[in-house]
Formats: C-alpha cells, sequence, structure tokens
C-alpha cells in the first residue's frame, strides 16, 4: 500500500462532499477534522470545486483533500493544480483512466463490474471505488468478487451509511467507505457545522466500536488466584487461568508489569485504524506494538498511564 491508500485506510471514511460555496470550505474542513475525519472527496459537481480544494490545501494542511466526480481530463488537470491529493472518478472510462494515472496522482476508478474492475487492475490500480455500492449488490458482490480479484480493495460509496458502515468495514478488502451522508450538501449549505461534526464523530465511534472489554489487576500471582476465586464464587463469574493471567469474567489478575497497578482493556473493531484515530487526538502510543499475521495491529498500549493504569487497545 502507497502512504496515501494507507492514509485512506486508517482513516476508514471518506466524507464525499458538494460544496456551492467556496466560503464554506474551510469551515466544513475544519468541521471534519474537529468530528475525527480530517478528509473530504470535494465533488467535481459544483462549479466551486476546484476553489475549496485550493482553499482547504492552503489552510487545512492537515486535512487530506481528494477530488471526486472527476469527468474530464480538464476537471483532472485543475484537481491537481489546486492541489487533490488523490483523484476519484464514479466510472471506469479507460481513456480519462490512463490520462488520470500518467499525472502520477493516487487514484481511485470507479467500477461496478467484473469486467471493470479487471480493466483497473490490468493498468495497476488495485483500490477501486465499488459505486454505487448498494444498487450494485453491496458488500455481498465484493466478497463474492474477493475470491478472483485476490489484489483488489475496494471504496465502496453510494447507499453507504451510518447503519450499513460496519457492514463493509468489518470486510478486510475495505479500504475506506465513502458517503455523502456525514456533510450532506443542505447542512454545508445552512453552515451547520455542530451536526457535521457530531455526524462524523458517530461514524468514527460506530467504525472503531470502543468498549471495555475487561480490568487487569497487576501484583503478586497466588493474591490474584485468590482474589479471582472470591469474585467468581461470589458474583458468578468464569474462573480460568492462560498465559495473559488469572480470570474472573473480564476482571484478571496478573504478575506486577512495572509500576503500573495494572491495565484497563478497550477492545475494537480495528486497531489500525483505532491506532491512528488516537494518534490524531494527540495520544501518545508505546512503540511495542502487537501485530498479527496479515500485518494488522492486534494490540497496542497507549505510553501514558490513567490513575496508574495502563491502556491498552486490542483488536475484538
Ligand atoms: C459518490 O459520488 O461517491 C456518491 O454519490 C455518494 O453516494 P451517497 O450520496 O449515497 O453517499
Amino acid at each position: 500500500m502507497t502512504d496515501m491508500f494507507k492514509t485512506i485506510y486508517e482513516l476508514g471514511i471518506i466524507p464525499v462532499v458538494a460544496i456551492d460555496d467556496a466560503e464554506d470550505a474551510v469551515p466544513l474542513a475544519k468541521a471534519l477534522r474537529d468530528g475525527g475525519l480530517p478528509a473530504a472527496e470535494i465533488t467535481f459537481r459544483t462549479a466551486a470545486a476546484e476553489e475549496a480544494i485550493r482553499r482547504i490545501t492552503a489552510e487545512c494542511p492537515d486535512v487530506l483533500v481528494g477530488a471526486g466526480t472527476v469527468l474530464t481530463k480538464e476537471q483532472a488537470d485543475r484537481a491537481v493544480a489546486a492541489g487533490a491529493k488523490f483523484i476519484v472518478t464514479p466510472g471506469f472510462n479507460p481513456e480519462m483512466i490512463a490520462y488520470i494515472k500518467s499525472l502520477g496522482i493516487p487514484m481511485m476508478p470507479g467500477a461496478a463490474t467484473p469486467g471493470e474492475m479487471e480493466q483497473a487492475m490490468s493498468m495497476g490500480l488495485n483500490n477501486i471505488k465499488f459505486f454505487p455500492a448498494e444498487a450494485n449488490g453491496g458488500v455481498n458482490k465484493l466478497k463474492a468478487l474477493a475470491g478472483p480479484y485476490q489484489s483488489a480493495k475496494w471504496m465502496p460509496t453510494g447507499g453507504v451509511n451510518a447503519k450499513n458502515l460496519n457492514d463493509y468495514l468489518s470486510f478486510d478488502r475495505i479500504i475506506a467507505c465513502g458517503g455523502t451522508w456525514i456533510a450532506k450538501s443542505a447542512d454545508i449549505a445552512a453552515k451547520k457545522w455542530d451536526v457535521i461534526t457530531e455526524n462524523c464523530r458517530q461514524a468514527v465511534m460506530t467504525m472503531l466500536g470502543f468498549k471495555l472489554g475487561g480490568i487487569v489487576f497487576y501484583g503478586d500471582e497466588e493474591q490474584g488466584k485468590k482474589n479471582a476465586k472470591l469474585i467468581c464464587s461470589l458474583f458468578g463469574f468464569a474462573y480460568s487461568e492462560d498465559q495473559c493471567g488469572i480470570h474472573a469474567g473480564d476482571i484478571a489478575f496478573s504478575k506486577a508489569h512495572g509500576e503500573a497497578k495494572g491495565c484497563i482493556v478497550i477492545e475494537t473493531l480495528n486497531a489500525d485504524r483505532a491506532a491512528a484515530y488516537l494518534r490524531r487526538k494527540g495520544a501518545e502510543i508505546d512503540p511495542d506494538i502487537w501485530y498479527d499475521s496479515k500485518g494488522h495491529i492486534s494490540c497496542f498500549a497507549l505510553k501514558d498511564t490513567v490513575a496508574g493504569f495502563e491502556i491498552c487497545i486490542e483488536k475484538k
């Protein structure tokens, strides 16, 4: 994965927007960033697209801005000149795709059929916008295509929303989901920045699915066994022992680790995206990160403790 597609994967959601007034571009970018999603695909469905990309590029360099609905070579040139970091097309027009590729900018061609996807992959374009996703069979179609097309990764857009977001994101061949539900044109025109920020926040929380996984207390092992047995006898929790410690349901006891009193375990649906999100929030991550066999993060800890407890984030 190039750095750009890694960034898009870590963001997980790309708000697709149509801006009528370029004056709204920077406040919109800030609203998205405040909600935890510093990214936007600005569509060339409005005359303000080019200027919107230019302003966000200049004033919000930490917001990843791309160009969408790029239908002509002239639009592609204007998008690049304005500072777009990636280009997305709705469909697979071979001449256009070849032209955009020749500009050297990361791109996601739109494709909805196996034939279009094969053409994209034969041009070395493995990150494909699946559009319109819901009208074309949704994630089940992508699961069927994933067998023959081992190198393809998709960004579904078109009918993706807060309700079906995780149906897509739980499939590991989805690079990110795109959609207009986060920053609707009407909300942008009405300057409802708080609404857009809240939509982002909810979408990010849905995507990450943070929840308390358990609490581990560090200390003497024999005392830990006694504590776990007492809790299990009182509350009927399941007792077990493994290499991580002695468990009484979601409470565990383990040998002392340095100075910390214990560890609060937070589960997430995607630890890669959780780590990227927490870094964006300013949290420092311990460099000792655990990965699974596919190179995805399975577990990591924050550098700082909270009330003397380590904070460990685990993929569910
Ligand atoms: C796009 O261009 O990606 C789609 O129009 C977004 O579709 P949506 O409005 O259903 O999110």
